[in-house]
């Protein structure tokens, strides 16, 4: 296992791993998490692939996130482009430093919106994306290329932070610039569940 600071500056760990069939997953924790928070859970989803997770930069009191909010669900729209476009650069940086093909994000709430934002901004920066517990991130999306691009969205029916109606706005977005959508709803709250884990282990095995 590698912890470093990368050239832009994101404190992330790096593991290398031994299947090279599968694709390296981008963690990415929720607020208040860091960069070892979602490391078990990628090594139990994908045996075998590298794992690379960076912590966000930005902090809510001691709070680590990937992008300033003005509010819980409203977002700093300008500080989270700013953020994304870093942690495209980031992700350029650390393929050519470790030797990697484009990621799969594997974004948990925070993360999974920074996640959206990849790839309506820098598509090319992700081979695919699961998303847990996304909200849209603009107001007035930008359109993207996603065509052909496999994303995984697995909402809470009982999220008390992501209405239904807007992790479905989401699937509809990303579908309607081409990704190849999969969405399930699930009798969850915010938290992840073990049928999350279970739909995102079979989906990352066949992507
Ligand atoms: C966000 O700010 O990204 C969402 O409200 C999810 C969260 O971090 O609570």
């Amino acid at each position: 296992m590698t912890e470093t600071k990368a050239d832009t500056g994101f404190i992330h760990v790096f593991e290398s791993g031994g299947d090279p069939a599968r694709k390296p997953l981008l963690l990415l924790h929720g607020t208040g998490g860091d960069e070892r928070d979602l490391l078990a859970l990628g090594r139990s989803v994908a045996p075998g692939a590298s794992l690379l997770s960076p912590r966000g930069k930005v902090l809510e009191g001691a709070a680590p996130r990937f992008f300033r909010r003005l509010a819980e669900g409203v977002f700093d729209e300008a500080d989270l482009r700013r953020r994304t476009h870093e942690l495209a650069d980031f992700i350029v940086d650390a393929r050519s430093r470790y030797g990697l093909p484009a990621p799969i994000a594997v974004g948990f709430s925070n993360g999974a919106n920074v996640a959206a934002s990849l790839l309506l901004l820098r598509p090319e920066a992700l081979a695919g994306a699961a998303l847990l517990r996304a909200m849209p991130p603009f107001r007035d999306p930008p359109s993207a290329d996603l065509s052909g691009k496999p994303v995984l969205l697995l909402s809470g029916l009982l999220d008390p932070i992501v209405p239904a109606a807007d992790s479905e706005r989401l699937a509809a977005l990303l579908a309607s610039e081409g990704a190849a959508v999969e969405h399930r709803s699930l009798p969850a709250g915010h938290g992840l569940s073990q049928a999350d884990l279970s739909l995102l282990t079979g989906w990352l095995s066949r992507v």
